[in-house]
């Protein structure tokens, strides 16, 4: 048996089937990963927003291993110097307030929620207006604040307390105020809901009704944060300040780390015995965002996402002109989405058997998170794949539909030796399948597939 097959027969046996990998992946380096066969892939998932600064950059290699070698975990028991540099410069980055670490996204939107409630307490406000379409995480707090049924089915009864308002559209979130609301949470472009931005009048305007209502305003960046959509965090694209927000995936390049990062009105709500967490901020997974934040920095990734993301909207859009089922680019930065007019995972498959690996998300749109270090020449090679691979799709299209309309016409009009065949027979029209149709149910199962990657 191959390598391959070695792992992936173990995994099927004894992992949790959450997710349908397809790849056995061994090896990376910037913006490219290797399988177990050998074979190269560009890398335009990048952990989903997690490899911002590519696969295992030298400099965060060398500060796990520094720190590995120091000391690891003490527990928050004790005053250690990474966790309070980063919180520092986290808050020098963002609220200029204070920051409680975690492990995950979901866990520091989890402790977004506590803080808001804590927050509240005395007056009964607890509610979060959260928006459809976002994504908070998998916990049931989060999944229950995620605007998307699909996340919550089965898991009923869900928490309390959390009401999805239609995103980009203000007077929805402004009817569903109450006098137990707390916050208002959103992303600045929702990355799980389809690589959609949140509209700048929507966004200054969330603002403006928590100040006129009292509430906060929370930010998930979890997915749009550090870099990724061409500022240090998507809220800053708006010119607006949030009282809070949740951040996780790229903060480690890949070493787990998550943070609730607040301002000064929410900076010390949390007191002592309040909120705990035994791996949050540990020596090492600060010392791997330390050394995040030094090359995102010191290479000036972000404005690097902002010129190169530009060049690759424009290939994007340049595409989108040409081929008949793209509907259009959506996005910011290096957080784009490719809009087709169906289900977009038989794309992203022809992609990754060429060589590129990218997210087919919310059924119709192919999402890319390149690193933000990736070079113009891999921008430029992506966008030739996908030229190729869009031609292929459109090809096989047109070729399911002529055999479609064929078969149609087959049944519509049998011959006449063949409709008294079938009389004798019992014998039915050719099934779609034959005439080499997908089966819709078979295509909607793989998109379904893909989704749940998140
Ligand atoms: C916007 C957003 N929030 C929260 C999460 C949950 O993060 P985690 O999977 O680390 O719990 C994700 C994950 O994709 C996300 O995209």
């Amino acid at each position: 048996m191959s390598k391959t097959d070695e792992i992936k027969t173990l995994f099927n046996e004894y992992v949790m089937p959450t997710y349908s990998p397809e790849l056995v992946l061994e090896k990376g380096r910037g913006s490219k990963v290797w399988d177990t066969d050998g074979k190269v892939y560009l890398d335009f998932i990048a952990g989903i927003s997690v490899n911002n600064v590519g696969h295992c950059h030298p400099r965060v290699v060398e500060a796990i291993q520094r720190q590995a070698a120091d000391l690891m975990h003490v527990s928050n028991l004790y005053y250690t110097e990474n966790q309070a540099r980063l919180a520092w410069r986290l808050s020098r980055l963002s609220l200029d307030g204070k920051v409680f670490f975690c492990n995950s996204g979901a866990e520091a939107n989890e402790g977004l929620i506590k803080l808001a409630r804590l927050w509240g307490h005395e007056n009964e406000k607890y509610e979060i207006i959260s928006m459809t379409g976002s994504f908070h995480g998998r916990t049931l707090a989060t999944a229950a604040m995620t605007g998307q049924e699909k996340i919550q089915e089965g898991f009923e009864p869900m928490p309390e307390g959390f009401f999805p308002a239609d995103f980009n559209d203000l007077d929805c979130v402004r009817a569903m105020i109450t006098d137990n609301t707390a916050a208002v949470i959103v992303e600045a472009v929702q990355g799980e809901g389809g690589v959609v931005p949140a509209d700048e009048a929507f966004f200054k305007g969330i603002r403006e009704l928590c100040d006129e209502h009292g509430l906060l305003m929370l930010c998930d960046e979890v997915q749009c944060g550090l870099g990724r959509t061409g500022s240090w965090f998507g809220y800053q694209a708006y010119g607006v300040t949030p009282d809070a927000f949740s951040l996780a995936k790229s903060l480690g390049s890949g070493y787990p780390i998550g943070a609730v990062v607040a301002g000064p009105k929410l900076a010390d709500v949390f007191g002592p015995g309040k909120h705990a967490s035994t791996f949050g901020g540990t020596p090492l997974a600060c010392a791997a965002a330390l050394a995040t934040l030094d090359v995102i920095e010191d290479e000036d990734l972000v404005s690097h996402a902002t010129t190169v993301g530009a060049k690759f909207q424009a290939g994007l859009e340049e595409l989108a002109s040409r081929y008949e089922h793209v509907e259009g680019v959506r996005g910011r930065g290096l957080m784009l989405g490719l809009v087709l007019d169906q289900e977009a995972a038989p794309v992203t498959e022809i992609l990754r058997d060429m060589g590129l690996l990218a997210l087919a998300t919310a059924g119709n749109v192919i999402r890319f998170l390149p690193p933000l270090n990736v070079k113009e020449a891999e921008l430029e090679e992506a966008i030739e794949m996908l030229d190729e691979a869009l031609e292929i799709w459109h090809d096989d299209l047109n070729a399911a539909a002529e055999a479609m309309a064929e078969a149609a016409g087959a049944v519509e009009e049998p011959a006449e030796e063949e409709a008294a065949a079938d009389a004798e027979t019992g014998e039915e029209a050719p099934a779609e399948e034959e005439a080499g149709e997908e089966a819709p149910e078979e295509a909607a199962e793989e998109a379904e597939e893909e989704e749940k990657a998140e």
